[in-house]
């Protein structure tokens, strides 16, 4: 039985509606006890995402590697890392999420190689000048492409590598143990073409095109979104175009917004890229209290194809990156959110959401927010759901990469093994202890933050408007509020945000809906009607409202039954006792407000 598309919607689209969560196998559940993550640990807890209504999983590197950087160093194409399991285990894996709908987004780490991979080792030993020695990037002298940045700043000094084997230097945009692929020749392509198809074949739906503007390098330039990458895309488009149905390509481009676009190319290129210039800008929003670096970038944003699609996360599983800032807001950024200087990393910071923000509750829903409403795809880092920690004297970014938090148990129920045997150890810090933040304890608790997650995600779910609809800011007087709309078709979105620590008021002109009414999404509230005059809300610190307008015709005088289907969480759980005994004698009505007291 083929594993593609028998579970999933024939939906091309499809990228542009789901909620992806980002993870690490390694980092989410050991099943072996052998202190490291697996995929059957990772197929046992693929409840625990449907939960949440995760609708896509974007894995980071799984593949057989010497793990200096996390699995972004491969040492094999074409298998699974012994630690996490078999290829057999894999396949389960999709099978299992696909199942539940879910899509799988993997890496291809198209750019480089472990030096440890074959290919490199051939390359070595091959002649000076064959194909074979020239999968990889040499040269006499370390002079060529000094335009190039480097990027691993605290690591390297040089984008070359001295190797005595070869009595050559060799090129690496990243470490020096990640030798760079050399695009100009045909045979590396034509391997890399193997292996997408490879994965496709085996039924994954999307690949996050890791460090994609590094592809080629020419004398004279940065080396960087060459138009030679972007004739490579598009032919990589195109075969998986001819060869697949409704896979996806996200790039990974850390660059301004009027360079990231052309990774689209005219909708022939990826279908969706990251948008990394908005993640320093909302936190600087939050500190600032303003909503000018929000708008600012965005409408600096040029339109993108119909088919793409931007994807948005607050944090992810390296630093926060300030590359795509000014000098003056970086030094801002670092002295805000970085005071400790052990805190700061290349040219960010390796900190997870909730202590970037000081473990402000309200801080942390408002950007998530912010993260659910703008136009692109949410990613949910795995852990920030439940407000995990960091320790970022760990080294290198493994503090926002401990293991995830399950219970109180020991390791904090991801593995039975010796504690001392974990891959790194678990975030014991008083504030963030795995005793305190752990889903079981988030589950219990119906005010947890992963419940009001779990209410979010349902409630955006309702709407097509936030993946697929226009967005229109609004410009009220006051700066500390951003407001802007989301519409599809006849679905209209108000977005409010109280940026500020205090109450706020604001006037907004919505005077073209006139005649509409706001209904508050997470409690179907009726709100006064909305005239041609400006229309005031009030919001507490750090506030947020989701409003649907409706025309006053189609609103009814009370609160509707139809809210209950979309109810994510456990169903099972929530048809116990009163609410099963109401629901089979058909009282909906008091059903319903069952429901209503248990979501709460
Ligand atoms: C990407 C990854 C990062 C990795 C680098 C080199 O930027 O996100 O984790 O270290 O590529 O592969
Ligand atoms: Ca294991």
């Amino acid at each position: 039985m083929p594993l593609d598309g028998v579970w999933l919607s024939d939906e091309p689209l499809w990228y542009k509606d789901v909620i992806i969560y980002e993870l690490h196998v390694r980092a989410f559940y050991d099943s072996n006890a052998d202190g490291i993550g697996d995929f059957e640990g990772l197929i046992e807890k693929l409840d625990y995402l449907e939960n949440l209504g995760i609708t896509a999983i974007w894995l980071l590197p799984f593949y057989p590697s010497p793990l200096k950087d996390d699995g972004y160093d491969i040492a094999n194409y074409f298998g699974i890392h012994p630690d996490y399991g078999l290829l057999r285990d894999f396949k389960e894996f999709i099978r299992e999420a696909h199942r539940r709908g879910m899509r799988i987004i993997t890496e291809l780490v198209l750019n480089h190689t472990s030096e440890r991979h074959p290919w490199f080792q051939m390359a070595r030993k091959a002649k000076p000048g064959s194909a074979l020695r020239n999968f990889y990037v040499w040269s006499d002298t370390p002079e060529k492409y000094k335009e190039a940045r480097v990027i691993f700043k605290d690591f390297e000094l040089s984008n070359w590598t001295w190797d005595p084997e070869t009595k050559a230097y060799y090129w690496h945009r990243f470490f020096t143990h990640q030798p760079d692929l050399n695009y100009d020749n045909p045979l590396v392509q034509k391997k890399i073409m193997r292996v997408i198809n490879y994965w496709l074949d085996m039924g994954v739906d999307g690949f996050r095109l890791d460090a994609v503007p590094y592809l080629f390098e020419r004398e004279g330039t940065n080396c960087e979104s060459l138009p030679e990458t972007h004739r490579f895309l598009k032919e990589l488009r195109a075969y998986l175009d001819r060869n697949f149905k409704n896979r996806m390509l996200l790039a990974e481009a850390n660059q301004w917004p009027e360079d990231a676009v052309t990774y689209f190319g005219n909708g022939d290129e990826c279908h969706m890229a990251f948008h990394f210039p908005l993640m320093p800008r909302l936190f600087m929003a939050i500190w600032t209290e303003d909503r000018f670096p929000i708008i600012d970038i965005l409408e600096q944003t040029p339109p993108i194809p119909d088919t793409c699609h931007w994807a948005f996360f607050l944090r992810n599983h390296d630093e926060l990156t300030l590359e795509m800032v000014s000098d003056e807001e970086k030094d801002y950024m670092y002295r805000v959110y970085a005071k400790d200087p052990v805190a700061r990393i290349n040219l960010g910071i390796r900190r997870r959401l909730a202590p970037l923000l000081g473990n402000n509750r309200r801080k942390v829903e408002i950007m998530n927010i912010l993260l659910f409403s703008l136009p692109g795809t949410p990613i949910v880092y795995y852990g920030d759901e439940i407000g995990m920690g960091d320790n970022y004297h760990l080294g290198d970014r493994n503090g926002v990469r401990t293991p995830m938090q399950w219970n109180v148990d020991r390791n904090a129920g991801f593995s039975r093994a010796n504690p001392q045997k974990l891959y790194l150890p678990l975030i014991i810090d008083p504030e963030y202890h795995y005793e305190a933040v752990n889903v079981e304890n988030q589950e219990k608790n119906q005010a947890s933050l992963l419940w009001w997650m779990r209410r979010v995600i349902a409630m955006r779910k309702r709407f097509k408007a936030f993946g697929r609809g226009t967005t229109e800011f609004l410009f009220p007087d006051n700066p500390k509020v951003l407001a802007f709309i989301r519409q599809y078709h006849n679905e209209v979105i108000l977005v409010i945000i109280n940026l500020s620590r205090f109450s706020q008021a604001v006037e907004l002109d919505l005077s073209k809906f006139s005649g509409f009414q706001p209904e508050d999404i997470f409690s179907g509230n009726k709100f006064p009607p909305i005239k041609d005059t400006p229309y005031l809300f009030t919001l507490g610190h750090y506030d947020y409202f989701w409003f649907v307008l409706k025309k006053e015709e189609e609103t009814a005088p009370f609160r509707k039954i139809r809210h209950i289907p979309h109810i994510s969480g456990n169903w099972k759980t929530l048809f116990m006792g009163k609410t099963k005994e109401l629901a089979g004698k058909g009282n909906l009505t008091a059903l319903y407000e069952n429901v209503q007291i248990l979501w709460r």
